[in-house]
């Protein structure tokens, strides 16, 4: 894994809009880029397979986006991405992940289930589309105690 610049967008927008249902646009991408979010891209075989987004906060983060292309999926770097994260998190002093996942993204909520994360509340119809909406849950991780342990 390393960090994502300009010149990665491009890959990195093509698998986003290739596996998430509601992609983040080019601009979102580029702002936070240009927000100093910390954004990282992991690599195999020097292809772009997989991508991440945190913006930092005072003693905490947000996760704010994760990807990974179909064709790498299920092979452990989510999970991978994942620990780099909160590693890197802890040398920042960030004490404790955040991040909001729609409830039917099972996928997703299996994999931070297994890397730590716990429910810590529920916004209620926060996603929003024509179709109706969907609850997204909120789930924390406490990083000291990873630290430590
Ligand atoms: C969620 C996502 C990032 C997981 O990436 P990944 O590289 O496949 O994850 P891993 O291989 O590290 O999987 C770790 C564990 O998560 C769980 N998991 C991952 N994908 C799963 C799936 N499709 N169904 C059920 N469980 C799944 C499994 O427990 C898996 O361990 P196992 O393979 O040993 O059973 C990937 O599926 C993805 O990019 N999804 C689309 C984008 C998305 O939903 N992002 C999150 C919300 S922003």
């Amino acid at each position: 894994m390393r960090a994502m610049t300009l010149a990665d967008v491009d890959a990195v927008l093509s698998i986003e809009q290739a596996v998430q249902i509601y992609p983040w646009s080019r601009g979102n991408f580029t702002d936070a880029l240009d927000s100093g979010y910390l954004c990282f891209v992991a690599e195999v075989a020097g292809e772009i397979a997989g991508y991440a987004v945190l913006m930092p906060g005072v003693g905490e983060a947000e996760l704010l986006n994760i990807g990974v292309a179909a064709s790498h999926q299920r092979q452990g770097m989510g999970g991978g991405m994942l620990s780099a994260l909160c590693k890197i998190a802890t040398d920042k002093q960030l004490y404790r992940l955040f991040l909001e996942v729609r409830a039917s993204n099972l996928a997703a909520l299996t994999l931070y289930r297994r890397a730590g994360f716990e429910q810590v509340g529920v916004r209620r119809g926060y996603y929003r589309d024509a179709q109706g909406s969907e609850d997204a849950l909120v789930m924390a991780c406490e990083l000291s105690g990873k630290s430590n342990g």
